[in-house]
């Protein structure tokens, strides 16, 4: 375990609680920013993954630009430190309010994902009396080969212009009066582990939009290839720092600039994903005919990723490891009345007893932000690890 901290701090705290190691989370920050100067990319964090005040502003102290999809994700970027002039805005449904606020924020551009909601922005636009700086949402037809709920570059799925459809978006666009074309951007999927093999295509593909783009007469000056760089659930300490030294290579080697280009990606996952944690204490140990469950205060409405996408949490029993106890098989539950409230089958973690702790690992990303109030439960707090003192502190019923 890496959590780099104490368990005994651990314990004092009232559980369940989001914790980030935010020293990894600046190791990750200098990864990124030394690459991407390495290579001319430009990058922008994908707000999506994790919209905590205290994470934005650190990210945003790095002087990287923000993806948002929400009107409310470009207000909070635009509070926690992001140069308007940084921040995109994505999404299938834009709705008036949501573009009026970002027209009158002046964002770097909109990803429009079809030829209506161009219009409405041109007409926004117009209405404003300024003009609106857009990249077209390509559907590319790229499998990412990661899980169908997380994949959402191909013509199934309802993201982004196919290419049937660029002739018409290009004419579109050179009828708005009000919008500037910036470029292109699309967005394969999430979770990507087979990077090379997947971004060389995304990049061919990628070329071959761009040049289609500009045969039709518009200039592609921003080339956006969005997120998608995976991490080791399976694993995390084996690889706390994703592999973005493979992703920007890659992208920097088979993508075709010219000088007037930029380069833009769009990572979440990859740079918040394994500096969370969700640290859960273990009510009761229950010991049945066919398993054992260890049954603990967080459930699925914090954490929902295992429910929804059957995905994978290395989870540990912090105390058990501390104490150096020998090991046990649980099915590791939350509280609430659903079957699909299980963060792991048959884990081996240690000889489990009431009152451990139990870290859900790798869950920086898509997990708070995803949080519910389901069966009327709390949202777990946030502690961050270079500031522990202001963490609410458990109360113990039985002592008080
Ligand atoms: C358009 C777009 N960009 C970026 C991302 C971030 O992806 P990831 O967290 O896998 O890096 C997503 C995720 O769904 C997305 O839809």
């Amino acid at each position: 375990m890496a959590l780099n901290v104490s368990v005994e701090e651990l314990k004092k705290i009232r559980t369940p609680f989001y914790f980030y190691d935010m020293d990894l989370l600046d190791r990750t920050l200098r990864t990124v920013k030394t690459l991407s100067d390495r290579y001319g990319i430009s990058v922008h964090y994908a707000v999506k993954a994790n919209n905590d005040s205290r994470i934005l502003r650190k990210i945003s102290e790095y002087g990287f630009g923000a993806d948002c999809v929400s009107g409310n994700e470009v207000l909070l970027c635009a509070e926690n430190g992001f140069c308007g002039e940084k921040i995109m805005f994505a999404g299938v449904g834009k709705t008036d309010k949501e573009i009026y606020d970002a027209l009158k924020t002046g964002i770097y551009a909109f990803n429009v994902e079809s030829v209506e909601e161009l219009k409405n922005i041109d007409a926004m636009a117009a209405h404003l009396g300024v003009r609106a700086r857009i990249q077209l949402r390509i559907n590319p037809n790229v499998d990412a080969h990661t899980h169908r709920y997380i994949t959402t570059g191909l013509d199934e799925n309802k993201f982004g212009i196919t290419k049937e459809g660029f002739k018409g978006a290009v004419e579109a666009v050179k009828n708005c009066s009000n919008v500037d074309f910036l470029g292109i951007q699309f967005h394969i999927g999430s979770q990507i582990t087979d990077v090379e093999n997947i971004y060389v295509q995304a990049c061919r593909k990628m070329n071959e939009i761009v040049a289609e783009i500009e045969a039709l007469g518009l200039e592609v000056r921003s080339i956006d290839l969005g997120g998608g760089l995976g991490i080791n659930y399976e694993d995390p300490d084996a690889e706390l720092i994703p592999d973005f030294a493979t992703w920007m290579k890659t992208v920097a080697e088979n993508l075709k600039v010219r000088s007037n280009q930029v380069v833009h990606i769009e990572p979440g996952r990859s740079i918040v994903g394994q500096c969370g944690s969700l640290i859960a204490r273990v009510l009761y140990v229950k010991n049945g005919q066919k398993k054992n469950f260890a049954i603990v205060d967080a459930g699925m409405n914090d954490l929902i990723r295992p429910a929804l996408y059957q995905a994978y949490h290395k989870t540990e029993n912090l105390c058990a490891e501390a104490e150096g106890r020998g090991a046990g098989k649980y099915d590791v539950v939350g509280p609430v009345c659903e079957s699909s409230d299980v963060f792991g089958s048959d884990r081996e973690i240690g000889l489990t007893e009431r009152g451990d702790l139990i870290a859900i690992r790798s869950a920086g990303a898509y997990g708070s932000v995803m949080a519910s109030m389901y069966n009327a439960k709390h949202f777990a707090q946030s502690v961050y690890s270079d500031d522990l003192a202001s963490a609410e502190k458990q109360i113990d019923w039985f002592t008080r």
